[in-house]
């Protein structure tokens, strides 16, 4: 058994409580949040410790793994208390802002001997599992190019609803908040990217960053991809997707939030054949992610191995996405070295 913390009690949080409830071995024990009502409305429904005061919440005697679900811009202080109180660590996704901060924390969670896991629920999606064998076996021939491609609607009430959210320094941009989770499959699947060439646009909101964003992406196995986001769709969200084409294979993921095979075509199987995996997956496929990442998460504390999704693993995309932010302020192709020493 696993006892869990869960730091910031707003929307996602929800998600993890849902999913800790579903883990037999998983145990939400206590909450912090600075706002009253939210930690109340959470600790009195699940009947578990609240705090106010978060060094008082890490000294919960029972606490053990914490779940950071706050502003993205405060993960980097809020996970480093906790790696230096001994807990271990998932954090929601964008693991951190800035990357020395993440290779901080990552470096500081190894000697404290903590785990230190990140949200990338995408990754854990049957449908998206299915894709990555597919990748790794070699179905697609040569694989010439991919797309990936997140068109939303987030309205001015959405904006408006929280304080941090449109800004630079704690929500982060449309490629970290929205379109980090088809980035890092991007990366995941064809990776590592040999250069990035973007543009950014504020079209629609009255925000601190883009709503629009296009790249164009050159793989270092030479295969060619692009990346459209953009969260001014009217008159609401049309579509999440990824797209791989090869010599021998098609493969489009896509619906409102990536969930159904909408293409599946491959060289080495009839029609007929992929059409019945398809159908099969199609059916399997309506999980958000969290139950699996927080197994995987528990797996990882108690067999002493890594996350699916470690710090490390998540600072590839973190690296990726500023490269592409580069690339919008200084327009110009930013190529990408193994050390990431180009990025600023
Ligand atoms: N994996 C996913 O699919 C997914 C989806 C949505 C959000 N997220 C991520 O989850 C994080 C939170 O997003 P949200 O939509 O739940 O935000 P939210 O605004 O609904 O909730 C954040 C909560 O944190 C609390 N908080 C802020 N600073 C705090 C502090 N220093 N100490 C304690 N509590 C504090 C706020 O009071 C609020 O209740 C963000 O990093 C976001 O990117 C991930």
């Amino acid at each position: 058994m696993v006892n869990f913390g869960i730091v910031g009690c707003g929307h996602i949080a929800g998600k993890h409580v849902n999913a800790l409830d579903q883990i037999a071995n998983a145990r939400l024990v206590a909450v912090c949040d600075s706002d009253q009502k939210r930690r109340a409305s959470f600790s009195e429904k699940y009947g578990v410790s609240s705090y106010e005061n978060y060094d008082e919440f890490l000294k919960d005697p029972e606490l053990e793994a914490v779940i950071i679900c706050t502003p993205s811009g405060s993960h980097a202080a809020i996970g480093e208390k906790a790696a230096n109180a001994g807990k271990h660590i998932l954090l929601e996704k964008p693991f951190v802002l800035d990357t020395s901060q993440g290779k901080s924390l990552v470096e500081l969670c190894k000697s404290k001997g903590v785990k230190l896991g990140v949200v990338h629920p995408n990754r854990v999606k049957t449908v998206v599992r299915a894709l990555s064998e597919a990748v790794n076996e070699g179905w697609f021939g040569k694989i010439t190019h991919a797309s990936a491609v997140v068109r939303w609607n987030r309205s001015p009430e959405y904006f408006n609803s929280a304080s941090w959210r449109g800004t630079i320094e704690l929500d982060g941009g449309i490629l970290f908040n929205q379109a980090i989770h088809n980035i890092d499959l991007l990366n995941w699947l064809l990776g590592p990217v040999d250069e990035v060439f973007a543009y950014g646009a504020t079209q629609l909101h009255n925000i601190e960053y883009e709503d629009v964003c296009v790249c164009s992406l050159k793989f270092k196995s030479g295969a060619l991809g692009t990346i459209e986001a953009a969260i001014t769709l009217y008159p609401e969200n049309l579509e999440e997707s990824i797209s791989i084409f090869g010599t021998q294979g098609t493969a489009v993921i896509g619906g409102k939030s990536l969930s159904k095979i909408q293409e599946w075509k491959f060289a080495r199987f009839s029609d007929a054949e992929a059409k019945i995996q398809a159908d099969q997956l199609n059916n399997e496929s309506d999980q958000t992610g969290h139950k699996e990442i927080i197994e995987d998460f528990i797996k990882a504390i108690t067999r002493n191995q890594e996350p699916l999704v470690s710090g490390e693993e998540a600072m590839k995309v973190l690296y990726l996405i500023k490269a592409i932010y580069q690339s919008t302020k200084t327009n110009q192709p930013v190529k990408i070295t193994s050390d990431w020493s180009v990025i600023m």
